[in-house]
């Protein structure tokens, strides 16, 4: 069993944390000083793998065009797909769309009230569940992203691999562990929640963490043994791995390009894209031979993803009319900004040269 401290008397670390919140945290994000689930939702959802400054003006942007959750559910995929355009990680885009769409045709257009029940939603998980019930609902719920399993580790001194899955069970009770007691629960949960997130980010950090400017350093375990940022204990590390792929940049002279779909599942799934190829030869081979005359490759460029480096080769060709085999269609200059494309394809299309 890992090491888990248990000599924080009921509430106290909680009161802490809420109180330090109020002072030091985070409390005027666009998305706060608000209970509507589908404002605190759609945040939860941008802000799993994004900064918070490139949020806010996506976050922005999308209630704009999507104000609500009946709004987002009648939009198409493209609609959404373009939207979170630059975001990354788009099944978190095709989740959302679905999620909407079943909150209208499950829940009635109203957003569940307990994480139990928001689990049971596309893109959804523990953690995101916890956060918007506890945020919006005052639910006593813990969360448990990256940031908050740093803090709930060194505070507790919980010394089992994070790695293990068997381990996350353990994770989740140290985390509970933690929370406000039954009776504060409902006037303290959303800031709890909240300051278990701006500890983690603001405090709590993986390097260097502020244990000096802490709230709960008289509580921690990990502060005391002088080597807070050995936790969390993660023995195996993620597998990398690499591929190269051959991107075809066809443009008409008035700056059409053609454009295919990604198939689902795959690198970029559902986006708009230039089409890909596994090597120079394959992509010369789509061609006619006058257009692999003109044909022009480029040095690759490097795009990082999650799990896996992508080695990009552009090779740019003018034609006429249609000679690009297989799906996809020409998609005028004035449309393709409009469009869900991969980060790295928006930029090259946005090229003056
Ligand atoms: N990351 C995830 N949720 C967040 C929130 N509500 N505020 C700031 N950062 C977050």
């Amino acid at each position: 069993m890992p090491k888990v401290n248990m000599h924080t008397s009921a509430g106290d670390f909680a009161v802490r944390v809420v109180q330090w919140q109020e002072v030091h945290g985070r409390n005027t994000l666009p998305w706060q000083n608000t209970r509507d689930p589908y404002r605190v939702w759609l945040s939860e959802i941008m802000l799993q793998q994004t900064q918070v400054a490139t949020v806010k003006d996506y976050f922005a942007r999308f209630l704009v065009q999507c104000p609500d959750v009946a709004s987002l559910a009648a939009a198409s995929q493209d609609q959404v797909l373009g939207l979170w355009s630059g975001l990354g990680y788009y099944s978190r885009a095709r989740n959302l769309h679905r999620c909407a769409q079943d909150v209208m045709q499950l829940h009635g257009g109203a957003f569940p009230r307990d994480a139990q029940t928001l689990q049971t939603l596309p893109g959804i998980g523990q953690s995101t569940a916890a956060a918007i019930a506890s945020l919006c609902f005052s639910e006593r719920v813990a969360i448990l992203d990256a940031n908050v399993k740093r803090v709930v580790t060194r505070v507790q001194g919980f010394d089992a691999d994070v790695a293990v899955s068997a381990n996350a069970r353990a994770l989740w009770a140290a985390a509970s562990a933690l929370l406000p007691t039954p009776q504060r629960a409902a006037a303290d949960m959303a800031r709890y929640t909240q300051g278990m997130m701006d500890l983690g980010a603001m405090v709590c950090t993986p390097k260097n963490p502020a244990c000096g400017q802490c709230p709960v350093q008289p509580l921690c375990a990990a502060t005391k043994t002088g080597d807070p940022e050995r936790y969390p204990v993660r023995s195996r590390k993620l597998k990398r791995s690499s591929q190269a792929l051959w991107l075809l940049w066809a443009q008409t002279h008035t700056g059409a390009v053609w454009l295919d779909r990604r198939p689902t599942p795959g690198v970029w799934a559902g986006l708009y894209c230039l089409p890909l190829f596994d090597s120079e030869l394959a992509l010369r081979q789509a061609l006619s031979p006058a257009a692999q005359e003109q044909l022009q490759c480029e040095p690759a460029f490097t795009h990082v993803l999650t799990h896996k480096d992508l080695h990009l080769h552009v090779c740019r060709v003018q034609l006429a009319q249609k000679t690009v085999p297989g799906q996809g269609r020409w998609v005028s200059a004035e449309e393709w900004p409009g469009l869900g494309l991969p980060a790295p394809v928006r930029k090259l299309l946005a090229r003056a040269d």
